[in-house]
């Protein structure tokens, strides 16, 4: 975004788009909302939409698309094998990551499973700067292990530090002795990471990761899934590369890594996702089971309108005004939630705003999952839809021992380009109110869990009836209001 002064001396996130296309959006009562809630077991994703006001579940699939995405889905060619729209899309990756070959996949995760497939065996090591729940299902289903040797920083939820994402590159080498390269098949660096708030790596850090993997034979990955955040932060805050361009700091990145996959779910406000790389050995290894898993070596799972949209998409990201959009709103999210003294983790990231729950609801036991707590008294509260990112979202160990997450956060996504400042404001408000009335909001127990990726279905219960008092008291602060 532009560096845009108000006479007024306010910081304002002042978009530089226009909105063109709307959706209808609507508000059902209260009294509705701690229905719906109960309906879906307590766990956003089961919600229906059309009982959500702001949708902040995820910034997955669902970011704005610009006129020039709209206008090029119009003219894909459409075909099984050989499309020119997919010829068009490699070109594209290859002029920005330099990587020159590229298999396509339906999204992100599929990539994950190729990627275990081919290179993870039982016993493995796979150090990551952080998981994420796909990825570390992929990985923990082909007998591996994940290793997070994300700084020390980077699960602290308040910080001044500017890239938590950082890998903690003594602790690496230690791993790389103790376990020995040939154990460890590859090395992921998650960009924008995900479960720890949103928070980039610097770019000297990557690039210092990427040396040292060299040094010892082992491949590098890079989920690129959230670069767009990364890279405005790497200009942002990292002195060495404030005067490169996106596309410099891009190419410098992709220049370190030997594989780069995505979900263009989130990088390049499409759909899809795939592998990149540029050594043909490792393009042939994979290859096969794009076919199999997939579809058609040039599809891979994603319709040719979605391919033409990314490879618009893909270069709007490298515009800085484009995709500062979304990090400028949630620092103007994150500081005044902050103002109000809501515990917020800072610095503020990529992805979306994350509240500390663990530090809103002290009163709630970890294994009453104080986020998934939040999100549905969130839910209860303002028809605001966020996603539960702390012990909930873990996997319980072989022995039904349930390890408690380094965070306990309540993750509110601003899709890129959706949300108005006044809807914004809206959410503030509400979770402001649900801050003064913290008191009320009690735990959520898991009546059924499945075993793998729990938080997608599983159905939880209030440990007490807190659910109805908060109801009354909305009823008592806000009277009629929706
Ligand atoms: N890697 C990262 C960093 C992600 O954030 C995601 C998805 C994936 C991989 C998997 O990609 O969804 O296309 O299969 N994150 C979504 C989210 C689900 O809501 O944060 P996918």
């Amino acid at each position: 975004m532009a560096d845009i002064k108000f006479f007024s001396g306010e910081t304002v996130p002042l978009e530089m788009h226009k909105v063109r296309i709307v959706q209808k959006l609507s508000l059902i009562p209260v009294e509705e909302r701690l229905q719906k809630i109960s309906e879906a077991g307590n766990n956003t994703f089961l919600l229906k939409n059309r009982d959500v006001f702001i949708d902040m579940l995820t910034d997955s699939g669902v970011n704005a698309m610009s006129d020039t995405q709209l206008a090029a889905m119009m003219r894909g060619d459409d075909s099984y094998a050989g499309s020119e729209t997919f010829e068009e899309l490699s070109a594209k990756l290859t002029e920005i990551f330099g990587t020159g070959y590229f298999l396509p996949a339906h999204q992100g995760r599929a990539c994950e499973n190729i990627l275990a497939e081919v290179f993870v065996r039982p016993g493995n090591i796979v150090p990551m700067n952080f998981h994420f729940t796909t990825t570390k299902a992929h990985i923990v289903k082909r007998g591996g292990t994940v290793v997070e040797l994300v700084i020390p920083e980077g699960t602290v939820a308040s910080s001044t530090h500017p890239f938590k994402g950082n890998f903690d590159i003594p602790a690496l080498e230690k791993l790389i002795l103790e376990t020995g390269a040939s154990n460890i098949p590859f090395l992921r660096l998650e960009a924008g990471t995900n479960l720890i708030g949103g928070q980039p790596f610097s770019l000297e850090n990557a690039l210092a990761v990427s040396k040292l993997c060299r040094e010892h034979g082992i491949l590098t990955v890079l989920d690129a899934s959230l670069l767009q955040d990364n890279l405005y932060f790497i200009k942002q805050r990292e002195e060495a590369f404030k005067n490169w361009s996106i596309r410099k700091i891009t190419r410098k990145l992709a220049d370190a890594m030997d594989i780069i996959y995505f979900s263009a779910r989130k990088l390049g406000f499409g759909k899809g996702g795939g592998l990149c790389m540029r050594n043909e050995r490792l393009y042939e290894q994979m290859k096969g089971l794009v076919p199999l898993y997939e579809g058609f070596l040039t599809y891979g799972g994603m319709s040719i309108r979605e391919m033409e949209a990314l490879t618009v998409g893909l270069e709007e990201t490298m515009d800085e005004d484009i995709i500062s959009q979304g990090p400028q709103f949630i620092r103007f999210m994150c500081e005044e939630l902050e103002k109000r003294g809501v515990p917020v983790v800072t610095p503020a990231g990529g992805l979306g705003c994350h509240i500390n729950a663990a530090d809103f609801l002290p009163h709630v036991d970890r294994h009453e999952y104080p986020a998934g707590a939040l999100a549905a008294a969130l839910y209860i509260a303002g028809g605001v839809r966020g996603m539960e990112r702390g012990t909930m979202s873990e996997q319980r160990e072989p022995d039904g021992r349930e390890p408690i997450s380094s965070m306990e956060l309540l993750r509110l996504a601003v899709p890129r380009r959706v949300f108005t400042l006044s809807q914004i404001k809206y959410a503030i408000d509400r979770i402001n109110w649900l801050f003064h009335n913290r008191e009320l909001i009690g735990g959520i127990k898991f009546k059924h869990e499945p075993e793998v990726l729990r938080f997608f279905f599983g159905t939880l219960e209030p440990t007490s009836d807190w659910q109805q008092k908060l109801v009354r008291k909305f009823r008592k602060d806000f009277g009629n209001s929706l």
